[in-house]
């Protein structure tokens, strides 16, 4: 790196913070340089920086990171539970020893540092900001660490502290990551926004867009993160009160809804929102500390169609309950051991009528968990299994799950199950005694 660089970045951080270092090193600050020096300066010979000792960069260029309110620029991957600033402490003697305990400074090759490693990690699209920062903080080790490894009285001391670093548990880290955070959203929310694309995806809204704005264009085409990002600036996430989220409160209608009821509390669109959207203020407001705390993930995944089904002659009693209807697919030695679709909606009971798109299920790293994205049920003969929520129970508690009490009969069927609402697979509520 050059002077100049090295120079640049010194005079970013406020040069005003308190000297925590200086009462047992202070001696060394004879070499320090008068405040106008660091102007910037293409033309400062190398040598000088070589020479500015490793308290001096500690101090004007370590601890502002240490103090900063910001946060560094690990935020950008990592959501909670790691900052730059674990890994700092208030003297420079201290740090050095406690990098060097937790084997992230290489004191023979400082460059190779771990430290450096970690800080150099950077997204495929990092945002501007954050690239300045990080390349501020890369810098500011960089220089420190090689000035520090060339001090014999820090060598002495090192390893003489606790190992420097974030207090979590790995899979805490690792829970909050952004890429983990991102795979959980589109395996909870992005498989069933299909449910509203038809008036919020913006190759199919325009009607909509006219109407009511531009903000019901919040799916991003083909862009879960984008559409992720949106969502969170938008408001439409909740992280104080994650049930009281736009996203949630609009579609069950708990508050007006332009597209009417497309949801309801505990059904499966709902619970697989609230996976996410729970999980997600858990992690932004740092609220995991143990390995157990955090949540299981799902046995089954599911994608949702545009493969409808129809059931007629649904006893009127049963308005407006939740009826789920889970399928079975015919193989060689009877139906499949697990459900490969379902869908759940309340009734229609003043035309005895259900119907509701499939979502496609099937169980975690299953064979058939492959063929999901293709978003096909294939051709042959089915198992319709019924449950209804006569109770209430999914309204009182939105984990509950509907079982063999609110069974109410089973239906076969023969489909190719064509996409589309106009080409409805149909059957008949069976008649239960
Ligand atoms: C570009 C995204 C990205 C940035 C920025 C980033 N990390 Fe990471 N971090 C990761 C990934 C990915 C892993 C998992 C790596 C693996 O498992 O090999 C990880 C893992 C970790 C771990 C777990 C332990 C380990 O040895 O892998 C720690 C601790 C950590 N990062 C700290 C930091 C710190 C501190 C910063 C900021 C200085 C930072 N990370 C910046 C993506 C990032
Ligand atoms: C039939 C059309 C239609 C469908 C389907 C639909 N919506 Fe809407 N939605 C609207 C309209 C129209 C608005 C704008 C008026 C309003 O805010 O109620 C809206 C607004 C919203 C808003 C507020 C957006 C904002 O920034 O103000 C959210 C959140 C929302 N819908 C969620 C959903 C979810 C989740 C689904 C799918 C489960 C869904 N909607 C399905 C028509 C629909």
């Amino acid at each position: 790196m050059s002077a100049g660089l090295l120079l640049a970045a010194a005079s970013c951080g406020p040069t005003d913070a308190p000297n925590l270092a200086a009462s047992t090193e202070g001696e060394r600050l004879k070499h320090e340089q008068p405040a106008n020096a660091d102007e910037p300066s293409g033309e400062q010979p190398p040598a000088l920086a070589e020479e500015e000792s490793s308290l001096r960069i500690f101090e004007k260029r370590i601890l502002p990171i240490f103090q900063a309110a910001k946060p560094s620029s690990c935020a950008e991957c990592h959501l909670s539970g790691v900052d730059l600033k674990d890994y700092i402490r208030p003297t420079q003697r201290e740090t050095f020893a406690s990098l060097v305990a937790a084997g992230l400074i290489d004191t023979k090759k400082p460059d190779d540092s771990k430290l450096l490693t970690f800080i150099d990690r950077r997204p495929e699209k990092p945002s501007l900001v954050t690239e300045k920062v990080r390349r501020q903080e890369s810098d500011a080790f960089r220089a420190w660490i090689r000035a520090a490894v060339r001090d014999p009285e820090l060598l002495a001391e090192r390893e003489k502290a606790a190992p420097a670093g974030p207090e979590l548990p790995a899979e805490v880290i690792r829970h909050a990551r952004r890429d983990r955070v991102l795979a959980s959203f589109i395996e909870n929310v992005w498989s069933e926004v299909g449910r509203c694309a038809a008036c919020h995806s913006p190759d199919r809204n325009q009607k909509q867009v006219e109407k009511h704005g531009e903000q019901v264009s919040w799916i991003k085409l083909r862009d879960p993160e984008g559409t992720l990002s949106y969502m969170l600036e938008a408001g439409l996430i909740d992280t104080e009160e994650p049930d009281q989220s736009l996203l949630l409160l609009k579609p069950t209608m708990q508050i007006e809804h332009g597209g009417g009821q497309k949801m309801v509390i505990g059904d499966h669109a709902y619970k697989q929102f609230r996976r996410f959207i729970d999980d997600y203020a858990a992690v932004v407001r740092g609220k995991y500390v143990k390995a157990d705390q955090l949540p299981e993930s799902s046995d089954e995944i599911s994608l949702v169609t545009e493969i409808w089904l129809k059931i007629e002659g649904v006893p009127s009693q049963y308005d407006k309950m939740l009826l789920q209807a889970d399928l079975y697919r015919r193989t060689d030695s009877g139906w499949s051991e697990y459900r490969v679709a379902t869908s759940d909606r309340p009734v229609f009971g003043a035309k005895n009528l259900w119907q509701h798109s499939l979502s496609l299920t099937a169980p975690r790293e299953s064979k058939w968990a492959d063929e999901l994205p293709a978003g096909r049920l294939p051709s042959g003969r089915y198992l319709v299994k019924l449950y209804i929520d006569r109770t209430g129970k999914l309204q009182r508690d939105f984990t509950a799950e509907l079982g063999d009490e609110d069974f109410v009969g089973q239906v076969e069927v023969e489909s190719r199950w064509p996409a589309g609402y106009g080409r409805m697979t149909v059957v008949k509520f069976p008649i239960v005694d």
